[in-house]
């Protein structure tokens, strides 16, 4: 009697988990909030910068396919409904992310990832792992990540075009983003996560931003 309903849950759950991993991926995720680039102009770039800039898009295009998958496979794991809800509220923010970058990849006449599915599975699979080590385990990896994203991003602001206004503009409300949600997690109790984690997550975003840049 009282296994029905419990394995309901956990089917709808993963039901959740399937359709946002299609959106994630194939579909055309919207914004709740407006585009950051679109007050600043759209000036035309020369060929290698337009494709430098995309590149870097991209790279952060990926980010927030990981960044989803990331939380979202956290969430379902999730033993408190807080860190649950906190999760989930993160994803919504990464989704703005993803739709402003995808948004700009358009306009650089570029386009996401073809590995997307691949970085979206394989950083569902770390989420699951993190999560299952408990609530305390999984803010540390969200402290880590968005750590990490925070300061690759400060270097795409570097080494973008100077008259890419608009991808600037984007980046520069991710990176605020991000630094709040690192901040959030911290204060809602994430454990510092043991080496060799840190260091294998930096690797695994370094190939990632290497293979992304280009493909
Ligand atoms: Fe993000
Ligand atoms: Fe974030």
């Amino acid at each position: 009697m009282h296994a029905t309903p419990r394995r309901l849950t956990a089917v709808d759950r993963w039901i959740v988990a399937a359709q946002r991993a299609l959106e994630t991926v194939a579909g055309n995720p919207t914004a709740l909030r407006s585009n950051p680039a679109a007050a600043k102009p759209d000036i035309v770039l020369d060929d290698v910068d337009r494709r430098h800039a995309a590149g870097l898009m991209r790279i952060n295009h990926v980010g927030e396919v990981c960044a989803q998958a990331l939380y979202v496979g956290q969430a379902s794991v999730a033993r408190d409904a807080r860190t649950r809800e906190q999760l989930l509220h993160a994803a919504q923010e990464e989704t703005d992310h993803l739709a402003w970058c995808a948004d700009r990849l358009r306009e650089l006449d570029s386009r996401p990832s073809l590995l997307n599915p691949l970085w979206y599975a394989g950083s569902y699979a770390i989420g699951l792992a993190a999560g299952l080590r408990g609530d305390g385990w999984n803010l540390g990896f969200v402290v880590e990540t968005e750590r990490q994203v925070e300061a690759h991003i400060g270097e795409h602001l570097v080494s973008l075009p100077a008259a890419d206004a608009r991808s600037r503009a984007i980046l520069e409300v991710m990176k605020d983003d991000e630094a709040r949600h690192a901040d959030n997690a911290q204060a809602a109790g994430a454990r510092t996560l043991p080496a060799p984690i840190p260091q294998a997550m930096a690797l695994a975003s370094k190939l990632m931003k290497t293979v992304a840049y280009r493909v």
